[in-house]
């Protein structure tokens, strides 16, 4: 039988989509449409929406080193007592504690962080586990978003290149459906 618990944290993909859905009436990416930035703001995004997922030369993936080592030290300030400082904790995700609760699942690629867009991890990120059911805390009053976008980048570092690969194809598809990007 499935729990509530566990149903919460499957639909918890399907509920951001929505969520966000939600707040569709605020284009104001218009005007720092990424395919129409320059350069730098396309190397230093300050947000999910400004991200491209043009591959950026010494990663080949969407961020760059720099990105992911400035990541990588809000990552072990704010993140890394939960979710280990490679982002490999805790591997018994799927097991509730003794209090009912998900522990803090890796970010790592080894479970399914990479089955969300830029946007639902963002999300997530802010908000933390409360809308969900979940007990992590919100980040939104300590993080800028761009302190987001590259913690973002940090976890995503560790990725293997076929995780990698399975996410950017759902980002892109996601991307085409909510903003019409074509990139
Ligand atoms: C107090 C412990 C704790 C801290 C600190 C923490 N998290 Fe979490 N995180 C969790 C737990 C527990 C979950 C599982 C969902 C829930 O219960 O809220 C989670 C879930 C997540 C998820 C969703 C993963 C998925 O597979 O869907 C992301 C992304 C995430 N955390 C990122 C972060 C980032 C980035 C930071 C640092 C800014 C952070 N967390 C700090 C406990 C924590």
């Amino acid at each position: 039988m499935i729990s509530s618990k566990e149903l919460t944290n499957n639909c918890l993909y399907l509920v951001l989509a929505t969520a966000l859905a939600g707040c569709g009436s605020n284009n104001e990416n218009a005007a720092t449409d990424p395919d129409q930035a320059p350069g730098p703001q396309q190397e230093h995004p300050e947000s999910v929406l400004q991200a491209t997922m043009t591959p950026k030369p010494d990663t080949g993936r969407w961020y760059t080193n720099a990105m992911v080592e400035e990541g990588k030290a809000t990552f072990a300030q704010y993140c890394a007592a939960c979710h280990g400082d490679r982002a490999q904790a805790t591997p018994d995700w799927k097991t509730l504690d003794e209090n009912g609760n998900y522990p803090p699942p890796p970010l790592d690629g080894t479970a399914h962080a990479w089955h969300h867009p830029l946007a639902d991890l963002e999300m997530v990120i802010k908000q933390g586990g409360a809308p969900f059911g979940g007990v992590m805390p919100g980040w939104e009053s300590v993080l800028s978003d761009q302190d987001i976008v590259k913690v973002i980048a940090s976890f995503q570092s560790y990725w293997s290149d076929e995780i990698y690969e399975m996410w950017l194809e759902r980002e892109k598809l996601y991307r085409e459906y909510r903003m019409g990007e074509q990139d």
